[in-house]
């Protein structure tokens, strides 16, 4: 069959290529893509959010599956508009989307279906959500009810900053309509990790754990981003909190998306704060994270388009994912000035070299091709994933090869997988 991947990340660099693996698939399209899908399938040149040109693509082509990367397009509705159509698509809904797309919907939900998270209040009036944090204790965390690119969470030490923030995105308004309403949550201290399924609304068949690296310095300091690096497995995630996360989490969510009446099907990635042994929700994703998907990916060895099609006719009962021992490590390399302003149009050197080393692959982010060469043309620009034989060889490879790709203001964390080290 013919396959469409929607997006233009590191992420949909690692789908377009694990499904390029299945027997199943004779041929990828990715839209819009970027120049590493290229070398996986043919780009198609429309947007991730153009759901009725993606729309007319597909039924023009005869594309048998559909994969959405990013959020944005869920959350716009375009696996309501591909059913319509009769097409096969996965991802959520647009009604189911809405676990990503407002953080209102997703914590009520979770309090009324006793899902484990963080307290929270929710406000829709800037003064009192300002005469909330007068009479409460910090730190607070103030977070935008709607899509806001990763940017809408802001952790507050102090009285003051929860009051910059309140204003921020509700006077200033900095994520628009997503700032609304906002919630005030109580700060959960432990350790983050990423816990994803698959799901056809039924069944719900757990990934592989994963921990991703937010902030853009070593040592988890700097400004928060959308993804510095990841590794799978995550020791922090032992089969015994696997188990309890599925029961409390994971197989909860999907039952509660149906009692209220918006069955969900397609990627539930919970991102989890862990404190002695247990785990409570900070947010739920209706899709695969960024970069968490390269080194998952990187150790699945079943069919990927076999499991996603199942989870498409709600057949999910009959798959079993298989996963490699071994580690697998993405050190994600960014533009100078990431997450803030960045420049583009650097030529990115080294990259066959990286490209020869064994069990490493260099996914795509933010490249472009510029009269035949590969230039930047994001924040973050390549994700350099290596498997290994544990933590340290998993590193040292994926590092080896990340020594051998260069550019004018290249950066990149030096830490990533320490955490697992310990
Ligand atoms: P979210 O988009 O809700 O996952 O928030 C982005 C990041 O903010 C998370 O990955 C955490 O690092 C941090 N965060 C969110 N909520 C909390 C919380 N309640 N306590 C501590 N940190 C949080
Ligand atoms: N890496 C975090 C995310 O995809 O949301």
């Amino acid at each position: 069959m013919k396959v469409l991947v929607i997006g233009a990340g590191g992420r949909e660099h690692a789908i377009a290529w694990k499904l390029k693996q299945s027997p199943l698939v004779e041929s990828v399209f990715i839209a819009p893509g970027n120049p590493g899908t290229a070398l996986v399938g043919k780009n198609i040149p429309i947007p991730a959010e153009d759901i009725e040109g993606l729309k007319e693509f597909a039924k023009r082509e005869g594309i048998g599956l559909t994969v959405v990367g990013p959020e944005l397009p869920l959350t716009l509705g375009i696996v309501d508009a591909f059913e319509a159509a009769g097409l096969k698509v996965f991802g959520p809904s647009k009604a189911a989307s809405e676990l990503e797309g407002s953080k209102v919907f997703s914590k009520e939900l979770m309090i009324k279906h006793g899902i484990p998270t963080a307290h929270h209040k929710k406000f829709d009036n800037a003064d009192f959500a300002r005469a909330y944090v007068e009479t409460h204790t910090p730190p607070f965390v103030v977070k935008a009810d709607g899509l806001a690119a990763g940017k809408g969470v802001v952790i507050c030490r102090t009285g003051d900053e929860a009051r910059k923030a309140i204003d921020l995105i509700m006077k200033d308004k900095a994520f628009g309509a997503a700032g609304k309403r906002i919630i005030i949550e109580e700060f959960l201290e432990g350790e983050e990790a990423s816990f994803l399924a698959i799901t056809d609304g039924k069944t719900v068949v757990p990934l592989a754990p994963a921990q991703d690296h937010k902030a853009v310095l070593d040592g988890d300091t700097g400004p928060n981003t959308g993804g510095m690096g990841a590794y799978s497995p995550a020791p922090v995630i032992t089969p015994a909190l696997a188990s309890d996360v599925m029961d409390t989490v994971m197989v909860p969510t999907v039952k509660a998306m149906e009692v209220e009446g918006r069955p969900y099907k397609g990627v539930l990635y919970a991102g989890l704060m862990i404190k002695d042994g247990k785990a409570k929700v900070l947010e739920f994703n209706c899709r695969l994270g960024d970069p968490e998907t390269q080194p998952i990916l990187a150790r699945l060895e079943s069919d990927l388009a076999d499991a996603l099609m199942k989870a498409v006719e709600g057949r999910l009962s009959e798959v079993k994912l298989a996963w490699s021992k071994k580690t697998a490590i993405c050190v994600v390399m960014t533009a100078r000035g990431y997450p803030g302003d960045y420049l583009k149009g650097a030529e990115i050197k080294g990259l066959e070299e990286a490209a020869k080393l064994k069990d490493v692959v260099v996914f795509h982010a933010g490249t472009a091709t510029k009269e035949g060469r590969v230039v930047t043309s994001g924040g973050r620009v390549l994700g350099v994933t290596a498997l290994g034989e544990g933590v340290a060889d998993a590193r040292e490879k994926a590092y080896e090869a990340v020594g051998k790709i260069s550019w004018e203001g290249a950066h990149y964390r030096k830490d990533i997988g320490n955490k697992a080290l310990k």
